[in-house]
């Protein structure tokens, strides 16, 4: 995945000049959200908001405006997708209706779906440094002093050192624990923060955002079986007969949805292909399919032209809850380093039969979170298991 964080200070993507690093707290918080791991992949571009959406030209927006260029820069980069950062120390509600306001207009321009949030600093970065008491334990091993109010109301004069605008209590906090006042401290500090407290002190702000935020780039998992050898398929067909166990778990994982809502299953073409004409599209659940080319498909059936795209279609149909991944073997091998992959479903058939197709090795990426008993079907045994991504820290 591609993600463009959009943003304008030097804490939140790590320069003063219109070449950001990208270093800053932006990044590690939104890498903190999708659970980066070293087995996982995402590529972030960094866009300065106003000097680099005209090219280097020094132009000043309005700040609707602004957001639609971010996602127009956004999208002529090639990017999946994109996180608007803004600071609001006063006339949030404002600033944030402006900003949706532009990302919607960008959105409208794009001939393909393209999720847009806001990341509204309610109160500044500052605010969400301070949220969490825990976090400069973590990070300096010293507590952080008490503040005087919830940390969205904190306020006075930017520039007046006594008041109790976020800036200025955030600069006395670091004084009081002896820390250089620095980007690397801000980082220290996001990489510690416990997500939730920070999300439960900065409703308004890091709330919102992480709600936003999960929702556009929701999670999903992989359905699939495999041999002992990671064997999936032959002749574009599965290489065992009908497994009637498996087939209802397949059923019963992908189609259970909350009522008014249906999950989407999403493969490859060729998987497409190998499901017989009378079983397709899949019913109750949002088919996707994944091609390089143009395919004829029934009405209701989406195309999508990358993993990331068929991702981006999915969770943006309305009543699409959550999303599966269910073959072949080329899109597994997307999936299972895609960043936001978080589960496997895998039957593990204990045989190696004659294949043409496999799937990348389960281990050393996702560790085994639940194992059913054997199951005997046509001559198979075999065992449903479900595989979780292993955690950022292993
Ligand atoms: N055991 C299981 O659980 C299981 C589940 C599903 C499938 N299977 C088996 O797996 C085999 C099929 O797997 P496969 O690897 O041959 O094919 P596949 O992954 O089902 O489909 C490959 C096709 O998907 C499209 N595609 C894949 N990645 C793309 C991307 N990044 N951008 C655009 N298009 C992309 C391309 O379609 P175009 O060629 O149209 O461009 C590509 O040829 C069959 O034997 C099937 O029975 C097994």
């Amino acid at each position: 995945m591609k993600l463009a964080i959009v943003a304008e200070g030097e804490t939140e993507i790590g320069s003063r000049g219109p070449e950001p690093d990208g270093n800053g707290v932006s990044r590690v918080l939104i890498e903190r959200l999708l659970r980066v791991t070293s087995t996982t992949r995402l590529e972030v571009v960094t866009i300065k908001l106003a000097r680099e959406l005209r090219r280097g030209e020094v132009v000043k927006h309005g700040e609707a405006e602004t957001a639609a260029l971010a996602v127009e820069r956004a999208d002529a980069l090639g990017c999946d997708g994109l996180v608007l950062v803004r600071d609001a120390d006063k006339h949030e509600q404002q600033r944030r209706q402006l900003n949706s306001d532009g990302l919607e207009a960008g959105r409208r321009k794009l001939t393909r779906p393209f999720p847009t949030v806001l990341a509204l600093q309610v109160r500044m970065v500052e605010a969400w440094l301070l949220a969490d008491a825990g976090a400069f334990a973590r990070a300096f091993g010293q507590q952080r002093p008490p503040l005087p109010r919830p940390v969205e109301e904190l306020w006075g004069q930017k520039h007046d050192q006594s008041s109790n605008h976020p800036k200025q209590v955030y600069r006395r906090a670091l004084a009081a624990v002896r820390v250089p006042h620095d980007r690397d401290a801000a980082i220290r500090l996001a990489e510690h923060a416990d997500l939730d407290t920070l999300a439960r002190e900065c409703p308004e702000g890091f709330g919102r955002f992480k709600t936003d935020f999960e929702r556009a780039f929701r999670p999903f998992a992989c359905v699939v079986a495999a041999d002992a050898a990671n064997g999936i398929g032959k002749n574009n067909n599965l290489p065992w007969p009908r497994l009637k166990a498996d087939l209802k778990h397949f059923r019963e994982v992908t189609s259970s949805a909350p009522a008014g809502t249906r999950n989407a299953v999403i493969m490859g073409r060729r998987t497409w292909d190998s499901v017989p004409e009378k079983y397709r599209p899949l019913p109750d659940r949002l088919n996707v399919v994944i091609t390089r080319g143009q395919l004829d498909v029934p009405a209701g059936v989406l195309l999508a032209s990358s993993l990331d795209d068929a991702l981006n279609r999915a969770s943006l149909t309305p009543d699409v809850d959550r999303l599966f991944i269910i073959g072949g073997g080329e899109v597994y091998r997307q999936a299972f380093d895609h960043v936001r992959c978080r589960e496997i479903y895998l039957t593990r058939i204990e045989a190696t039969l004659d294949c043409d197709t496999y799937i990348p090795d389960v281990r050393g990426r996702f560790r085994l979170a639940e194992s059913q008993p054997t199951h005997h079907d046509a001559g198979f045994d075999y065992r449903i298991e479900r595989w979780s991504r292993l955690p950022p820290s292993t």
